[in-house]
């Protein structure tokens, strides 16, 4: 059996060098995580929930058998089903392994704020989601580099433990690297919270799969598994796309997909942000996976031909959020526009915390840059509480033993709300549109 492989991955337990301007004592990596299935062939498993377009949520699961029908069954009260929906199933081969069945079913319309009771493929057991609210608040966890170790549970448990609406993922997601198996215990071992709350993602490094010749274009495992709304945004792959939900415009951008001037993705933002409306979404927060600002030794500059493509176009919408992964630390940056500060400019996050098997970037560049505020090498997880129009809370929480601990907490207020920021902004409600 291809499981009897993990028993020979090696187990990373180097211990991390004590980082010394911090007290905090800092864990070192911990074991990887193998999740199995211990139902039926038909049963359901790594099942999880996605948002696709309005009011609607794609509910995907795997199966061993390939005769499951793909539908899901789903109602307001536990085990009493009154709708249905069917959708598709297909299954993909990776060198000399291939996939069980996937199953994608696009179910809806869906009231929001409200737990839907769901079963897949008629077979196994229930399942619930919490629809997102219709209006404000609305709260995001976020969080990037994720993996399947010890400390990936903790983080995931600690986010379970918030009550969060949506899961926002800048990539980097179960760290298989082509050993596909572990695709499939990453589905299950995410399973219990991904089939409770919408989880968005983007794709990283990690997603690529790329074998030259072969698997010219990568993204096999990815785009099969954890397909997103990319046709109802206009985009044509499943590498970048955009999403609304409650007064938020989210985007979701491609580190790994041709990013230049005359590339589809810019193509694609050009006319994504021309669409905006701040008066629908006064929010517009964006996502990838290699930052643009990094005062981190880690992945020193591999943002940088990303930043110089496309960081006009995000500063002239007035976007006023950019999550980033990659580099497993924390860092959060001031508002910032080429490389100052910029009152205008979107504030940048690094959140490549989840807790993968590669361990902590423990090294900063000193003395640090005046444009970052906050950074630490730990693992853990933000929340962005959108209050309303106008505030919005960001917290990050360290992953503490098993505890979680609140170490960073800020308000922020949305650029579509800031006077001298708001005159380039489009919609009917602001007040500046005449300066
Ligand atoms: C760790 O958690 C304990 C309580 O759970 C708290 O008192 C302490 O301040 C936390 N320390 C850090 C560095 O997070
Ligand atoms: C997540 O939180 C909910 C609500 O508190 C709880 O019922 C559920 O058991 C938690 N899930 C896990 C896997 O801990
Ligand atoms: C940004 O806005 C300026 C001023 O309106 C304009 O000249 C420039 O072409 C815009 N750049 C992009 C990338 O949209
Ligand atoms: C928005 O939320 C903030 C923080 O809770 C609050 O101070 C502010 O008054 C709210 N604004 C409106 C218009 O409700
Ligand atoms: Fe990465």
């Amino acid at each position: 059996m291809a499981k009897l492989l993990f028993l020979i991955l090696p187990i990373l337990s180097f211990v991390v060098p004590h980082h010394g301007s911090v007290e905090f004592f800092r864990q070192p990596p911990r074991p990887l995580v193998y999740t199995l299935h211990d139902g039926p062939k038909s049963h359901p498993q790594q099942v999880h929930v996605s948002l696709v377009g309005k009011n609607f949520m794609k509910v995907s699961w795997v199966t061993e058998e390939t005769d499951v029908p793909s539908r899901v069954d789903y109602g307001k009260v536990q085990s009493k089903y009154d709708s249905s929906a069917t959708g598709e199933h297909s299954s993909y081969n990776y060198f000399f392994y291939t996939s069980g069945e996937i199953h994608h079913v696009t179910i809806g319309p869906l009231d929001p704020a409200t737990t839907y009771y769901y079963r897949c493929g008629g077979s196994g057991q229930e399942f619930n989601f919490r629809t997102p609210p219709a209006t404000f608040p609305i709260e995001f966890a976020i969080v990037g580099d994720l993996g399947q170790t010890e400390w990936t549970s903790s983080t995931l448990a600690h986010i379970n433990a918030s009550n969060y609406d949506v899961l926002l993922l800048p990539g980097d997601l179960s760290y298989a690297d082509s050993q596909q198996p572990l695709w499939d215990s990453f589905g299950r071992l995410v399973e219990p919270y991904a089939s409770r709350r919408p989880w968005m993602v983007t794709e990283g490094n990690h997603e690529q799969e790329i074998v030259p010749i072969i698997y010219p274009n990568g993204f096999k495992a990815y785009n099969a598994r954890w397909p997103m709304p990319h046709e109802e945004s206009g985009s044509e792959s499943n590498l970048y796309y955009s999403f609304d939900v409650v007064g938020t415009h989210i985007i979701m951008l491609g580190s790994y997909a041709d990013f230049s001037v005359d590339s589809d993705q810019y193509k694609w933002l050009a006319n994504d942000v021309a669409k905006i409306d701040r008066s629908r979404t006064p929010w517009v927060i964006v996502l990838l996976h290699a930052p643009w600002y990094n005062s981190n030794l880690a992945h020193q500059g591999e943002g940088e031909s990303m930043r110089v493509a496309m960081e006009e176009m995000l500063h002239n919408s007035s976007v006023d959020m950019v999550f980033a992964g990659h580099v497993h630390a924390y860092e959060r940056f001031s508002r910032v526009y080429d490389n100052k500060v910029d009152p205008c400019g979107p504030i940048y996050i690094t959140i490549g915390d989840g807790g993968n098997r590669e361990g902590l970037a423990m090294t900063y560049k000193e003395p640090s840059p005046s444009i970052s505020l906050y950074r630490e090498a730990s693992f853990g997880h933000g929340r962005l509480r959108i209050m309303n129009e106008t505030h919005a809370h960001w917290s990050w929480h360290r992953n503490n033993d098993s505890a979680s601990f609140a170490a960073d907490n800020v308000w922020f207020k949305g650029l579509s709300s800031e006077p001298s920021c708001s005159q380039k902004i489009r919609g009917k409600n602001f007040q500046h549109d005449e300066l």
